[in-house]
């Protein structure tokens, strides 16, 4: 016989493995569309997938964006957390680099703290493209973006960056995750800067280190010091586990 507690603790536990710790991106409206090199597919099956921070759930109904044969991005759990702090981050002038099916973006507009965004793409196509899967112009804020087609890893604004928000990887830990960020800011010299899977490059760093788990906010500061990037989270004690979760994860 389980006892009341027990069950509580249990209902505890899943309710932890299941919640993430921010809010999933919201999702705009999208349709299939082909443009170029660059197809927007549905994907009806079901499949169990990890979240980001959470654990194994089913992703169904995901559009999935591709060029050619390469995934760049999907709905799945995992896509739409691993994004979702980039997006409460956002504020001020705000730089977006990779549009993808533009779903950060999205988020990124909505938000009455950001003023201005500038989205960096190299690919012009995907911005076309963007236009027969949704329709942009009728988001909110959509009054705020400019779009600038040039390589994230050379473009320099010509004003003050508050926040710089970097997704040009097609997959989670890219080996270039942190060349790429310091070539990037060396460039841009935000205030604060996220960077698509910095999780994973902190759980590395903290490998090569020698630390022992569970990861601390003060070895946190100390990565963060150790790229030069200014990156978000920095005050909040509870990310480090977070870290940790998509550490585990992304090895499951
Ligand atoms: C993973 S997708 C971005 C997904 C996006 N965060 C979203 O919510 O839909 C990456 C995007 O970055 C672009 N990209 C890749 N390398 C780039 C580079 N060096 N400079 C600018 N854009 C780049 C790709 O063309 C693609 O549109």
């Amino acid at each position: 016989m389980i006892e009341d507690s027990e069950i509580a603790l249990l209902l505890q536990a899943f309710q932890q493995l299941y919640s993430p710790p921010y809010p999933w991106l919201k999702v705009p409206e999208y349709k299939v569309g082909k443009h170029g090199l660059w197809t927007l597919d549905r994907f009806d099956e079901n499949v169990l997938i990890h979240g980001y921070f959470t654990g194994v759930q089913p992703a169904k109904h995901n559009y999935r964006l591709k060029k050619g044969n390469t995934l760049w991005m999907s709905l799945t759990p995992m896509e739409l957390e691993s994004q979702s702090h980039h997006a409460l981050a956002a504020y001020g002038h705000t730089v977006v680099m990779g549009l993808g099916m533009g779903t950060l973006l999205y988020n990124i507009l909505a938000r009455e703290e950001v003023t201005q965004v500038t989205v960096v793409e190299r690919d012009s196509e995907v911005f076309e493209l963007l236009h027969q899967i949704a329709s942009p112009a009728s988001w909110s804020g959509w009054e705020k973006a400019r779009f600038v087609f040039a390589d994230a890893l050379e473009w320099k604004p010509d004003e003050h960056i508050d926040y710089l928000t970097v997704d040009i990887w097609s997959k989670l830990g890219d080996y270039n995750l942190r060349p790429d960020g310091q070539r990037i800011q060396a460039n841009v010299r935000a205030d604060k800067v996220a960077l698509w899977g910095q999780e994973l490059d902190f759980i590395t760093f903290l490998a090569h280190q020698g630390y022992e788990p569970p990861p601390t906010l003060e070895q946190y500061r100390e990565y963060i010091e150790t790229i030069g990037i200014p990156l978000i989270e920095s005050d909040n004690p509870d990310y480090p586990s977070y870290c940790m979760k998509a550490g585990n994860n992304a090895i499951a």
